[in-house]
């Protein structure tokens, strides 16, 4: 199994990609998976889609392929969405107007919603009323809200009850995306499948 961790973050150093190596190392220390593709969004100066795009455009072509293999060959997805003015951030909702109907279908992703106070609720909504449609991603009923965010993950153990919550909920959402990562793998591989009649939603 191969787990795709989305950092939505425009920032370095951000709280995204903190939370973002936490899942990492948590992933790999409870042996969920043998593979992560990390994608911080912050640094791969990944631009803006423009209709180059869907024209084959050579520089789309050097800029995204490397990144659509990477996402093709995930069984699962954490998506972690900071919220930026009660919003998903522009790049996030970038990587879905670029993903094409491959990359994420039909594969479980838990979605992290991250605020540095005690927001966080929208991007996760925003995620659930939005970008599925095409790129046919199946978030996990259950999701994460990291909210005061720079107090956590920054020691071994805990330092909060809250914090502890929220560690024990994040290591459970993990064992279910596995669960949902093996049952949706049997939709993919069952024929039924078929892009090429539907490439769109409704
Ligand atoms: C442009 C911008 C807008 C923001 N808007 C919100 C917001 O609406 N609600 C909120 O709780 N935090 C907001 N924040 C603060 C983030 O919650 C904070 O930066 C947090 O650390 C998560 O983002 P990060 O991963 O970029 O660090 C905003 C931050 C930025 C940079």
């Amino acid at each position: 199994m191969k787990v795709g961790i989305i950092s939505g973050s425009h920032r370095i150093n951000s709280q995204s990609i903190k939370i973002a190596r936490w899942v990492e190392n948590r992933l790999t220390s409870l042996a969920l998976t043998q593979r992560v593709y990390t994608l911080e969004l912050a640094t791969a100066n990944i631009p803006f889609w423009d209709e180059g795009m869907w024209n084959g455009e050579e520089k789309w072509k050097s800029i995204w392929s490397k990144h659509s293999t990477e996402l093709t060959t995930c069984d699962a997805f954490v998506i972690i969405a900071p919220e930026y003015g009660g919003m998903v951030p522009p790049a996030l909702k970038n990587i879905f107007l670029l993903c094409s109907n491959q990359e994420l279908a039909h594969k479980p992703a838990l979605i992290v919603g991250v605020s540095a106070g005690r927001s966080g609720s929208y991007p996760i909504v925003e995620l659930r009323m939005s970008g599925y449609k095409n790129t046919r991603i199946c978030y996990l009923p259950d999701h994460m809200i990291i909210r005061e965010a720079e107090k956590m993950f920054l020691a071994e153990e805990p330092q909060s009850p809250v914090e502890t919550d929220v560690r024990a909920r994040l290591d459970y959402f993990l064992r279910v995306l596995k669960e949902y990562a093996k049952a949706l793998s049997t939709v993919r591989a069952s024929g039924v499948i078929d892009t090429k009649s539907f490439p769109n939603g409704l």
